[in-house]
């Protein structure tokens, strides 16, 4: 439901990504583990995916992303006052990542924090951040998605390396007065969710607590698909349900790019054009938490995201967790 009552709204004011420099075709991963770029596009729609230097850390990514959605947004760091950081392969097991940006940033007021949602995390972490921008926490807020999956990728498993890649997303909310209707530009409606029961199903096999390792990431693949379109599908229908806005008024949807069957299932139960749909997992692979500001930029970038259009975006990943964001932007 939209209250009539003036409010107040995260607005995106810039947008950057970056993905490392090294392109891994799927011709190249045919060459260390028993696979084919036909298998692999026809499963996935894959071509390609950026793969992190070494030394290249998650924090450098997102450091690239975020200098360049500020600059988008043509306003200087020290105007932020909010840092959400979705990843799940932070640099180290603690601080945040996110407090290394803020320090590379000469940030040395108001809060930063990781967000670990796995692929759901820059939906959970724009959620985050609009709420404290809501509540009066921040004013400014750089949200960023960023990743090194290719450090928890088991690169004997032909099942799961062929599918991920690294790269960061980042953009810059600010707050500012709308009237509560839904031609309001800022975010609109979210909606997260989860469901611990599935925990086995994509999970990483080592942890701090666990075993004293970072471990590898493990998947049942076919049991995440079948959940997928259908968890996402109706999350989206809830979120546009909060706004009390039809679907025929998106202008665009960013999914998490995870599988390109995954994406085009979602996209017809929901009755929306393969033209609507932003698709680079055929570029990027599954950035897990970047792969929505990555699609994002790109659409920003190449024109077809326009200010004023109705965007949505959605995420699955492990845990389970889900959810959808609806903007304006
Ligand atoms: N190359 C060649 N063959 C392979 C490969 C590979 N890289 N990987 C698996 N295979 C084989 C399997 O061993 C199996 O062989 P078998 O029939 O002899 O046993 C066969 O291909 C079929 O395997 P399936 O796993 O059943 O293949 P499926 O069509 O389900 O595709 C995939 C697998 C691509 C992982 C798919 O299930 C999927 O995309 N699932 C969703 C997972 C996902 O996207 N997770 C990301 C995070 S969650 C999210 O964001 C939604």
């Amino acid at each position: 439901m939209t209250t009539p009552n003036s409010t107040i709204r995260s607005v995106v004011l810039g947008i950057g990504s970056y993905l490392p420099e090294k392109i891994v075709t799927n011709d190249d991963l045919a060459k260390i583990v028993d696979t084919s770029d036909e298998w692999i596009r026809e499963r996935s729609g894959i071509h390609q995916r950026h793969i992190a230097a070494d030394g290249e850390l998650t924090s450098d990514l997102a450091l690239h992303a975020a200098k360049r959605a500020l600059a988008d947004a043509g306003i200087d760091a020290q105007e932020i006052d909010l840092i959400v950081l979705a990843t799940s392969t932070p640099d180290n097991t603690f601080p945040a990542t996110a407090t290394k940006v803020q320090a590379a940033l000469g940030i040395n007021h108001g809060a930063a924090f990781d967000v670990q949602a796995v692929c759901s995390g820059f939906v959970f972490a724009m959620t985050t951040a609009d709420a404290l921008i809501k509540c009066g926490q921040a004013q400014k807020a750089l949200v960023i998605g960023a990743e090194t999956f290719s450090r928890i990728l088991d690169w004997k498993d032909r099942a799961t390396c062929v599918l991920f890649g690294d790269g960061a997303g980042a953009v810059v909310l600010g707050a500012e007065q709308g009237q509560g209707t839904n031609d309001d530009r800022g975010i609109l409606a979210s909606k997260l969710r989860s469901d611990g029961r599935h925990y086995d199903k994509l999970f990483v096999d080592g942890g701090v607590s666990s075993t004293q390792t970072v471990g590898y990431l493990r998947m049942q693949g076919p049991e995440v698909f079948k959940h997928a379109v259908k968890n996402i599908s109706s999350v989206v229908l809830e979120t546009l349900e909060i706004a009390d806005m039809p679907i025929s008024q998106v202008n665009w949807f960013v999914p998490h790019q995870a599988n390109k069957r995954i994406l085009d299932g979602a996209a017809k139960k929901l009755k929306l054009t393969p033209e609507q749909v932003v698709v680079t997992v055929d570029k990027h692979g599954n950035t897990s938490a970047a792969s929505v500001p990555l699609a994002l930029d790109v659409a920003v970038k190449d024109g077809r995201i326009k200010k004023d259009d109705v965007v949505l975006l959605e995420a699955m990943g492990g845990g389970f967790t889900w959810g959808a964001v609806l903007l304006r932007w």
